[in-house]
């Protein structure tokens, strides 16, 4: 049979296969491993997976690629970030240096809206550019999937404006987007000490005019679902305001996730498994008994330990203490100015690897398969399996584990997305 593309005699082929849903407990050891492996691709599409010598004698290919030596992994999903944003955070990185905290310096009305206020002025070009640069650091890095929040408008035209931003990248650049909107990300400053009355602007105009948008873009002709997310915090929201916000975007269509407990646990959990959300994201100060109960729920726990790396801090998400109750367990960057300037999901499995005791295997599942289904995406994208998205990543080095086990190097050698070769 005649396909497009034929990758063959990988040392490692890693499928991160779950047709059950997301991986769980046990399950998350197993990438699936197949040696002298081979992916067969046609369009956009993985037409059959399996041994070198199978695949050889089956298929002819308009083009092949050799893989010897090296591994064939899917390419990976960042579930969380907030990609558009004006401007950088470099003087609030020296004040954290010298002993301010994060929440010290937004409680002070710099953090989230000092970006706030650069990301207001910003034209919409400019924006689109930093974004684009940013992803283009991702996808040479292996991020093929990336959520994208707004939240650094805060107001319904500059919310807006990001929205538009996304549907431009999504135009113009190869990663697949799953847009969010974060409108209850920061209380502005106009709104100051009125937190009640900022929600209300949130679910009054703000959410009805982003699912305007996002009815007409062209997210909805592809079938990309559409979520809404809440910064249940001190100094941001409690849960009872977060909760009215994702209730409203809910009848609205938006599928919600929580910020969750990043510092202080405030409810965001309950607040997530009250309304199914898809994922409740952070859990750094998420105790014993609420790890149980995401565990025993059907929403992704999703961990961000760059954020606590880069902070400085020494405390990180039990994120062992997830995987071992049965929590359905993603990792992702949390790509911002602020508390993650970080493209690199090899570099946060490192980091979970070392910290957060995530063996590679386990790491590898939780920005592959588990990661696509902390954004809906589990049937699309996220592991290497037959009439799945062509998302590949080839990888220079004989063996999976290599990708935590090595860190500030980058060993994605190629990276195909949606059967296409792409190099950037
Ligand atoms: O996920 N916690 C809230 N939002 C981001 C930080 C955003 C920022 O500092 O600009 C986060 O850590
Ligand atoms: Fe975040």
């Amino acid at each position: 049979m005649q396909v497009d593309l034929l990758i063959h005699s990988a040392r490692q082929l890693v499928t991160c296969a779950s047709p059950v849903g997301p991986k769980r407990g046990e399950a998350m050891r197993d990438v699936g491993l197949i040696e002298d492996g081979a992916l067969a691709i046609a369009g956009e599409t993985i037409e059959a997976c399996g041994k070198s010598d199978e695949l050889r004698a089956a298929y002819r290919a308009a083009q092949t690629l050799d893989a010897t030596d090296k591994v064939i992994c899917p390419g990976f999903v960042d579930c969380h970030t907030h990609l558009v944003f004006a401007g950088d955070r470099i003087d609030e990185f020296e004040l954290r240096i010298k002993g301010a905290t994060y929440l010290e310096i937004m409680a002070a009305g710099g953090g989230i809206a000092t970006t706030v206020r650069a990301t207001r002025e910003a034209p919409m070009e400019q924006l689109v550019e930093g974004a684009r640069r940013r992803l283009d650091r991702m996808f040479r890095r292996g991020t093929t999937t990336a959520e994208c929040k707004s939240g650094y408008g805060l107001d319904t035209r500059t919310e807006l404006k990001l929205m538009r931003v996304l549907d431009v990248l999504e135009h113009i650049h190869p990663i697949d987007l799953v847009p969010t909107f974060l409108g209850a990300h920061a209380v502005p400053p106009e709104y100051a000490g009125r937190p009640d009355d900022y929600v209300d602007l949130v679910i009054g105009e703000m959410a009805p005019a982003v699912a305007e948008w996002f009815g007409a873009s062209h997210f909805v002709p592809e079938g990309v679902p559409f979520f809404a997310d809440a910064f249940c915090e001190q100094s941001a929201f409690d849960s009872k305001q977060s909760r009215r916000v994702l209730e409203a975007c809910a009848a609205l269509g938006m599928r919600p996730k929580v910020h969750a407990d990043e510092f202080t646990e405030l409810g965001g959990v309950d607040v997530a498994l009250a309304l199914g959300a898809t994922s409740v994201d952070h859990l750094d100060a998420t105790g014993a008994e609420a790890i149980r109960r995401i565990a025993a729920s059907d929403t992704v726990a999703v961990v961000l330990p760059v954020v606590n790396f880069n902070l400085g801090g020494t405390h990180f998400a039990n994120a062992r203490g997830l995987i071992d109750a049965g929590a359905a367990l993603a990792l992702s960057t949390d790509y911002n100015p602020g508390s993650s300037p970080c493209p690199s999901l090899p570099m946060t499995m490192a980091i979970a690897c070392r910290y957060l005791r995530l063996l590679p295997a386990e790491a590898l599942n939780a920005v592959t398969i588990n990661a696509a289904h902390a954004l809906a995406l589990g049937d699309r994208t996220g592991s290497l399996e037959v009439g799945k998205r062509a998302d590949v990543l080839i990888v220079g080095a004989p063996d999976y584990r290599h990708l935590s086990y090595n860190f500030g190097v980058n060993l994605i050698e190629r990276v195909v997305k949606r059967g296409r070769v792409v190099t950037l």
